[in-house]
């Protein structure tokens, strides 16, 4: 089959074109096409004539959002309703990445698939807006909601930690925000494999297990053989543009329903860490 993926230079997307085997990939960043340009991306698609579009594109600066919303919206929500008409009007079918956090983090249980959408974030209210959006466009389309990314070929989290780590003899990280790290190549195999089974509908992905951010960065630092103390925060302490959900630990089983199950963050970050010293 042919798949097209936009957003294809992003931590994902390269995931995405280093693990996607056995079919023809195109892959293209935003200098190929920008979702925003409504003509363009009508003319690659014509063009492509994929079978699966894999929409991986967007502005994903969380805390930019909130002061660039018009850029996040034409972005994340009118750039995502450019690609499923152009999709559809091509029979092709779409895979679209969404975000945990268009939930609102108050749940005391693992999100479900149908629970309700209440965005916190200007982020997460163009990802939510998308999803909607899509789904009247393309009934069909298939939404992949993962979180806290993490990979090589970008900035993430523990590439940050690692570097903080080298330099200094603390680190302070919010233990009071809980979610499921998620490792760019799991993440990658997993849509593979979805697009394949022909998937449709909502979709949790994320590696298995939860924790804060501050377990995720003593894990981390302790893996990686720094001596660095890490130290819990509250959210208070650490003030930014956006707010995140508390909770946004996702339920895995929509992925299990097309019998597909995710390895645990830690033995994620153990194969990051590996790929990462080359
Ligand atoms: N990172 C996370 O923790 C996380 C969590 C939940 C969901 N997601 C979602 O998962 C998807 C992949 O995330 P990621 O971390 O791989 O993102 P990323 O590394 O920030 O990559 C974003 C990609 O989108 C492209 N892009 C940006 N603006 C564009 C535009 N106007 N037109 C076309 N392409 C554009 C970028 O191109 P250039 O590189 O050429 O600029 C890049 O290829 C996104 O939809 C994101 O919202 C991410």
């Amino acid at each position: 089959m042919k798949v097209m993926i936009l957003g294809a230079t992003g931590l994902l997307g390269q995931a995405l074109m280093r693990e996607w085997n056995g079919d023809e990939v195109v892959g293209l960043g935003v200098s190929d096409v920008d979702i925003r340009n409504a003509e363009k991306v009508w003319e690659v698609i014509e063009e492509n004539r994929p079978e699966w579009i894999v929409l991986a594109a967007a502005y994903t600066d969380v805390d930019g959002c909130e002061s660039n919303q018009e850029l996040a919206f034409s972005v994340n929500r009118d750039g995502a309703v450019q690609v499923a008409r152009a999709a559809k009007n091509a029979d092709a079918k779409l895979l679209f990445l969404s975000s945990d956090y268009v939930f609102d983090g108050k749940n005391p249980l693992p999100y479900e698939i149908g629970d309700a959408r209440n965005p916190q974030s200007v982020y997460g209210q163009s990802k939510a807006e998308a999803e909607i959006q899509l789904l009247e466009v393309i009934p069909t389309c298939c939404i992949v909601r993962t979180a806290w990314l993490f990979g090589i070929g970008g900035k993430c989290f523990p590439d940050t930690i690692l570097k903080l780590a080298a330099t200094r003899p603390a680190l302070d990280v919010v233990s009071d925000q809980r979610g499921c790290p998620t490792y760019s190549v799991d993440l990658a195999r997993a849509i593979i494999q979805l697009c394949r089974k022909s998937a449709n509908g909502i979709v949790h992905v994320t590696n298995g297990g939860d924790c804060s951010w501050f377990e995720f960065a003593r894990e981390i630092v302790r893996r990686a053989g720094f001596s660095t103390e890490v130290r819990p925060v509250s959210t208070q302490q650490m003030v930014r543009p956006a707010p995140r959900p508390a909770y946004s630990v996702m339920s895995a089983k929509s992925l299990a329903n097309y019998g597909i199950v995710m390895p645990t963050w830690q033995d994620a970050l153990a194969r990051y860490l590996q790929a990462r010293r080359g």
